[in-house]
């Protein structure tokens, strides 16, 4: 067998993709591998998001260089392909920057990887394959096998046609895409026979979800929730990201009021909370407006725990509009989030804007809404002290006896047990201590479902 190394990085979609590259392999007599310096065949696959990740990819190719210089030494060759968001945005660039990359291939023709490979053993030069077929990817795809573990993520939706002025992703993704709905439910199926027992549902748009169901109608994303909620042994529903605008689905409002597998938790990116910064970033909403999603949904589900995205020091941002998104950070009180100093991309229309905020700006505004967002999380986690939660366990600790799984509210909780074999079981447990990132607890039944 052939030694296959993956990297991968930035979103979960990315993740999901180096799964797929992986199933796409094995029948062409690969296996994976966690030592890139023996491996025949290295991946990485890439995120453009903001301009460290995409530095990130190229001191980790100059790594990867000398594993292939050594293996050349010997008279071994290793194939190094870049794979994912940069790969489709810098193109041909990578060869001219990294000239021992052997292929470069873009997230929407990944499934061509095979015929890649073989091209470029025959060719002795670069390959490249940026296309946006009109067949989707997911047609070529083999089907899942292997350990999926407990939870797995199933791409239903691609691509984005939002433009917010800030991002690369409708560049290097490409228009929004939904898969059908009897595609992701047999795909639903698969990894539930494989032992899965939570899927996510991944989108970079995932509330646009309008998917073509059996009777030639187009579904959206909560109709496709409650059919997926049909299958026995899947437990739990989660999905991401969502688009503040696309979420006045009253089924997707409806399954958080009445279907117990989808969960009390929604990613729900804002970026900003002043409404001059929002109309700038061609959001096409303002914080009213996100303040009565967030109400719809507290009121459909009253322990609906949120989190969002946050970006600072966008170009035109003054002191007045960073108060403003503390401000909305207050109201709204997330319960986990994730927040970003502005990194111009280019190709973007705020990228060429000429009211850039200073760098050590960003940096000050950043760690003041850090601080706050950390106050909250710790908060929210605190607040669940002493209550019992179901808990689905998907890994053991470093130490014997301990696991780790997660709350409905996507918290990571770390537990000792005397029971064998927790993985992939939802049992109640008592929470004790809460920190920052985890939660302790001890296991307070054994009606383990
Ligand atoms: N600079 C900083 N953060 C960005 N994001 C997207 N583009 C940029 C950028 N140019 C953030 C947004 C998005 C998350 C995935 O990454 O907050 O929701
Ligand atoms: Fe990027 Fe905006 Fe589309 Fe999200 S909605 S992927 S931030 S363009």
């Amino acid at each position: 067998m052939a030694k296959l190394y993956i990297k991968t990085y930035g979103c979960q979609m990315n993740v999901y993709d180096s799964v797929k590259m992986e199933d796409l392999l094995k029948p062409h007599g690969f296996e994976l591998s966690n030592e890139p310096e023996s491996a025949d065949l290295v991946i990485l696959n890439t995120c453009h998001i903001r301009e460290k990740a995409t530095d990130k990819v190229y001191s980790e190719l100059g790594r990867i260089r000398k594993g292939k210089e050594q293996k050349s030494a010997k008279g071994e060759n290793m194939m190094i392909a870049v794979a994912g968001c940069v790969a489709q945005a810098e193109g041909e660039e990578i060869f001219k920057r990294a000239p021992y990359v052997d292929i470069v291939v873009g997230p929407q023709s990944y499934q061509n990887l095979p015929e890649l490979i073989e091209k470029a053993k025959r060719k002795k030069g670069w390959v490249i394959d940026l296309d946006f077929p009109s067949n989707s990817k997911f047609d070529s795809m083999p089907e899942e096998s292997g350990d999926r573990g407990v939870s797995a993520f199933l791409t239903v939706q691609e691509g984005c046609d939002k433009f917010c002025h800030f991002c690369c992703v409708p560049f290097t993704r490409g228009a929004e895409y939904s898969r059908s709905v009897p595609e992701i439910y047999r795909e639903a199926l698969r990894l539930i026979s494989l032992g899965v027992k939570e899927i996510t549902l991944l989108g970079q748009n995932v509330s646009a979800y309008h998917g073509e169901a059996q009777e030639g109608k187009t579904w959206g994303l909560g109709k496709l929730i409650n059919r997926l909620a049909e299958i026995d042994k899947l437990e739990r529903i989660r999905y991401t990201t969502s688009h503040p605008n696309d979420m006045l689905d009253e089924e997707l409002i409806e399954a958080h009021a009445n279907q117990p597998k989808v969960m009390p938790f929604l990613h729900l990116p804002v970026q900003s909370g002043s409404d001059k910064i929002l109309k700038a970033m061609n959001r096409k909403h303002n914080r009213k407006y996100y303040f009565e999603v967030i109400e719809k949904y507290r009121k459909a589900c009253p322990d609906i725990a949120f989190s969002s995205d946050f970006i600072v020091g966008y170009p035109g941002e003054t002191d007045q509009d960073f108060k403003d998104t503390l401000d909305l950070i207050t109201q709204v009180n997330y319960a986990l989030s994730y927040s970003f100093k502005y990194s111009p991309r280019p190709g973007t229309a705020a990228a060429v804007l000429d009211n850039q905020v200073p760098e050590e700006k960003k940096t000050e505004r950043l760690l003041i809404l850090q601080e706050l967002l950390n106050k909250q999380q710790l908060e929210f986690n605190k607040s669940k002290e002493e209550l019992i939660l179901p808990v689905l366990f998907d890994g053991k600790g470093r130490q014997q006896n301990q696991y780790h799984g997660k709350t409905p509210y996507l918290q990571t909780i770390v537990i000792e047990s005397k029971y064998e074999d927790l993985i992939g079981k939802t049992m109640k447990v008592r929470i004790q201590k809460a920190g920052q990132n985890a939660l302790y607890g001890i296991i307070v039944d054994d009606t383990s479902s």
